[in-house]
């Protein structure tokens, strides 16, 4: 550091001898500018050099793969037990199994889609403003991190159409990474997790998504729990509604304090008919709700920014 700073002092004061110029006789000035040049240039390089160290050490190397602190000291020894899932990870397995219990099938979503499955498939006509409602981040080459896990509604519908056909009912959900563009603050993030369900069958009705959503919530949160329902609007299923429920006493709820945990309602006609599947002989409900507000609900966390900080005070917590 002390080096650089000698370097930039000599810079400056070679930079004043530059106005000494004008003083210097006519026949000599070509000769003295180009001395100066030279050692002008001479410094600079110094300075590249000795810059290029300093970056190579200041910059300290990161073993992502160290079961401590970057800042701690090494263990000699540690325990198998010594670090743990990320609490999102754990609570997706969570969710998982309790939908497995219920006989759904679990499908991974992936973390770069197009056009056609955020939208197209969805039923969302071009230009359509609800589009833009998704803050959807793009690609160069225009392809799209998904920004909801309904992104894999026709995939699914295709993938089960055959059983289907075969007299089995489509039961599927799809835990997932979605991103969006949004400004990040206490309750928003730009990368967050959603979970979405996918249920087809000849007779299938809105009151046995409702009785699953339900079955689903009381399970996770160990309690029985007061439900509500609100029209909602989305393109990809009519009707549409928000999902709430009573926020439980034991976690700090109020009577009356109903939270919106998700959006759901009767798969569109369009949507089946996109993936095969005759919308006037089968019926489909569907639903897609964050993962990430679920758990700060059970965990009473109040800070959304702390599942992607990488922060290993909040992370030991777990
Ligand atoms: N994808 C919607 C969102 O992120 C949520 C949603 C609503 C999913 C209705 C569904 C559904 O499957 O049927 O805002």
């Amino acid at each position: 550091m002390e080096e650089l700073e000698k370097l930039k002092k000599e810079l400056k004061d070679l930079n004043a001898e530059y106005a000494k110029i004008k003083d210097v006789p006519a026949e000599k000035r070509g000769e003295f500018g180009r001395e100066l040049n030279a050692k002008k240039m001479a410094i600079l390089d110094k300075i590249s050099k000795v810059e290029e160290v300093l970056m190579d050490t200041e910059v300290e190397a990161i073993d992502i793969t160290a079961p401590c602190g970057v800042n701690e000291k090494m263990p000699d020894v540690y325990s198998v037990f010594d670090g743990s899932l990320h609490p999102l990870t754990s609570e997706l397995n969570r969710v998982s199994e309790i939908y497995r219990a219920m006989g759904f099938d679990v499908v991974e979503s992936r973390q770069l889609d197009d056009e056609y499955h955020m939208f197209d498939s969805l039923n969302f006509a071009k230009e359509h403003p609800a589009r833009d409602g998704y803050d959807t981040f793009r690609t160069e080459e225009g392809f799209i991190p998904p920004a909801h896990t309904s992104t894999m509604q026709n995939r699914v519908l295709k993938m089960y159409r055959n059983k289907l056909l075969q007299g089995e009912d489509i039961a599927v959900v799809v835990p997932g990474r979605v991103y969006r563009n949004e400004d990040v603050d206490a309750t928003h993030e730009h990368t967050f997790y959603q979970c979405e369900g996918v249920y087809v069958s000849k007779d299938c009705t809105m009151g046995n998504m409702l009785g699953i959503l339900r079955e689903f919530f009381e399970t996770y949160y160990g309690q029985n729990l007061n439900i509500r329902t609100q029209p909602g609007y989305f393109p990809f299923t009519e009707p549409s509604l928000e999902f709430l429920i009573e926020k439980p006493k034991s976690l700090g709820g109020k009577k009356g304090d109903f939270l919106e945990m998700l959006g759901c309602g009767m798969i569109h006609p369009n949507v089946l008919k996109m993936a095969g599947i005759d919308p006037e002989v089968y019926h489909g409900f569907a639903w897609g709700g964050g993962i990430d507000r679920l758990v700060m609900l059970r965990y009473g966390l109040m800070d959304v920014r702390n599942f992607e900080s990488g922060n290993l005070n909040f992370l030991k917590e777990f």
